[in-house]
């Protein structure tokens, strides 16, 4: 029998380390964290490690998270780790793929390069990739795994709600809408949105008639709310009966929540990649898939 491979997990992420420990048949370890009052983290990890080990870390506040995965995996290798691999739901600074003004830090380049030089495996779901195609040119790792959560998105939707109409709030969104509608056969539509600043979008409704549907708003990220806001403002003014929404990572910083809550958006589901209160669906059976493919 080959050693297990170890899931190191950080206490605030124990949920879906509990639940992908089990799907995958995994053993399990917390890394200990210490905050020292100057910020620096202390960490520590079992003091002997199997040759296989995956780290679980999702990049929701993602700063002081990179420090952690560096410490964390120069001292899986220190302790006898052979191959790391690392299982990031959300992976961060993938908006920034370009420099869109002289000087500017092409932070998806940078942060992609830093992940592949720790670990020989990276999986991730719904990765914001807007100018490259594949998450091996963000994040050159001998391998680079991008799923989707849009389909578990879509099964738990039709279970909610019967009949659902599935709306994109932007271009980006086509791709979750398009594979989401597919599996139950659902009638569905993407919004265009232009950008004015962190908190400020203007949003226009796809051709699609709304009025007395069950809306859905299906996107991947929830940040400052403000999108799935606009987007669920105009929908109801437009007639739909009601306007729920499911997200794959519920970042919602700051007052997001209250700010979608307010443009009338009833229930808020999202999956256990950001751990949240709105949390309602498992990546866990899907991440468990992809480690066997490892
Ligand atoms: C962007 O295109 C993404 O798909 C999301 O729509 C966006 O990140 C949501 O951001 P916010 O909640 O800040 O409007």
């Amino acid at each position: 029998m080959p050693p297990p491979t170890l899931l190191l997990y950080f206490e605030d992420e124990s949920a879906l380390a509990f639940k992908l420990a089990d799907a995958a048949s995994l053993a399990l370890a917390c890394v200990e964290r210490h905050v020292f009052p100057d910020g620096e983290i202390k960490l520590r990890l079992p003091a002997s490690l199997p040759s296989r080990v995956v780290v679980l870390r999702s990049l929701h506040h993602p700063n002081a998270k990179l420090v952690e995965l560096l410490l964390s995996a120069r001292t899986a290798h220190a302790l006898g780790a052979e191959h790391l691999t690392l299982v990031a739901p959300y992976m961060a600074y993938m908006r920034q793929d370009v420099a869109f003004a002289p000087g500017e830090a092409v932070s998806q380049k940078i942060i992609g390069r830093h992940l592949a030089d720790l670990f020989d495996a990276v999986i991730t779901v719904d990765p914001h990739l807007h100018r490259v195609s594949t998450l091996q040119e963000a994040v050159p790792a001998k391998q680079a795994i991008a799923l989707t959560a849009a389909p578990l998105l879509a099964d738990f939707v039709h279970s909610q709600c019967a009949n659902a109409l599935l709306i994109g709030p932007d271009e980006e969104s086509e791709q979750w809408i398009t594979a989401a509608a597919r599996q139950h056969g659902l009638d569905h539509g993407v919004c265009r949105k232009t950008r004015h600043g962190d908190r400020q979008v203007d949003i226009r409704l796809p051709d699609v008639k709304v009025t007395d549907r069950n809306v859905v708003l299906l996107d991947d990220i929830a940040s400052s709310g403000h999108t799935l806001a606009q987007a669920a403002r105009l929908l109801l003014q437009a007639g739909a009966r009601r306007v729920d929404v499911a997200v794959t990572h519920a970042l919602f910083s700051q007052d997001a929540l209250e700010v979608v809550r307010s443009a009338g958006v009833g229930r808020i589901w999202s999956t256990d990649g950001v751990p949240h209160t709105s949390n309602s669906v498992s990546i866990a059976p899907l991440v468990a898939e992809a480690l066997r493919r490892l």
